[in-house]
């Protein structure tokens, strides 16, 4: 079980202690700088601070989109920053504990939304939820973005050591479907990026026509579009523009990481 610490409300070095006097076993993650392992699972209410926001459950990889994206909003404090596919919230609160930025969270699913808005009441961030579809514009009020996350909808191949269910659940045909769905979400939300801007283009899948395939397609069709995903890195092999980080028993899940910056 991985946790990750709310940088608001303290450091890990600190939450490590907590944890250990509470007698758990804990260790600090290797790549993510925010990151702890509890080498047992708890109940989170169990969690010293749970309910108070000192702390949350989150995979390792998952944790590295905010280590992607801070490079490009550190010199921008304030910057607006679009969540496209945000629930239920993960990445969208590691982003507010860490930046002070002006949020838009958007998710096409009402339920998965509302937990957006529990987690960040629990852990004391805000940012603007929206219940849309993120390939249409009819949200939009026409301001363009700084930095745009796009986790997008994937197969989950890649965390099926924690969900073995997927494995039954999916169907070859839901491939093609949602690398479908991917490079509509790519196309439509490109043009609303500033130029000057970085998207980070994410999924928890290990399937390549989810990953260096898709963006190796959208680079090809859009023109102002450059890799900037980051190679002197801890985690990870390189593929094509982007990162693949292969699920890890003692580790993390399954990940892609590809950063795109909008030239101009
Ligand atoms: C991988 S999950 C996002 C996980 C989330 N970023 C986090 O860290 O907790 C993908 C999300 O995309 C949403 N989604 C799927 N199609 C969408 C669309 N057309 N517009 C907006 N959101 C969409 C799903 O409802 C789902 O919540």
């Amino acid at each position: 079980m991985t946790l990750r610490i709310n940088r608001r409300r303290g450091d890990r070095e600190a939450y490590l202690a907590r944890l250990i006097d509470a007698g758990h076993e804990a260790r600090l993650c290797t790549h993510s700088p925010d990151g702890l392992v509890l080498e047992t699972p708890c109940d989170v209410q169990a969690l010293p601070g749970f309910a108070e926001g000192d702390v949350s459950v989150q995979d390792e990889a998952a944790q590295l989109t905010a280590e992607l994206l801070g490079p490009c909003l550190a010199p921008r404090p304030g910057g607006r920053v679009l969540d496209a596919c945000c629930a239920p919230g993960g990445k969208t609160a590691h982003l507010l504990e860490l930046f002070d930025v002006d949020l838009l969270a958007l998710d096409s699913d009402a339920t998965r939304l509302a937990r957006v808005e529990d987690t960040l009441a629990r852990l004391g961030l805000s940012a603007t939820l929206l219940h849309a579809d993120a390939t249409q514009r009819d949200w939009w009020n026409g301001t363009l973005f700084d930095a745009i996350l796009l986790d997008a909808p994937c197969s989950g191949s890649g965390v099926i050591r924690r969900h073995p269910d997927i494995k039954r659940l999916r169907r070859p045909s839901d491939i093609p479907r949602l690398v479908e769905l991917q490079s509509r979400l790519l196309d439509n939300l490109w043009p609303l990026l500033r130029p000057g801007g970085s998207m980070v283009y994410a999924t928890c899948s290990v399937l390549r026509e989810e990953n260096d395939e898709q963006i190796e397609a959208f680079l090809a069709r859009t023109e102002d579009a450059i890799a900037t995903t980051p190679q002197e890195v801890s985690w990870g092999r390189p593929a094509g523009a982007g990162r693949q980080l292969l699920p890890e028993t003692e580790s993390h899940d399954g990940f892609f990481y590809a950063r795109l910056k909008r030239q101009g």
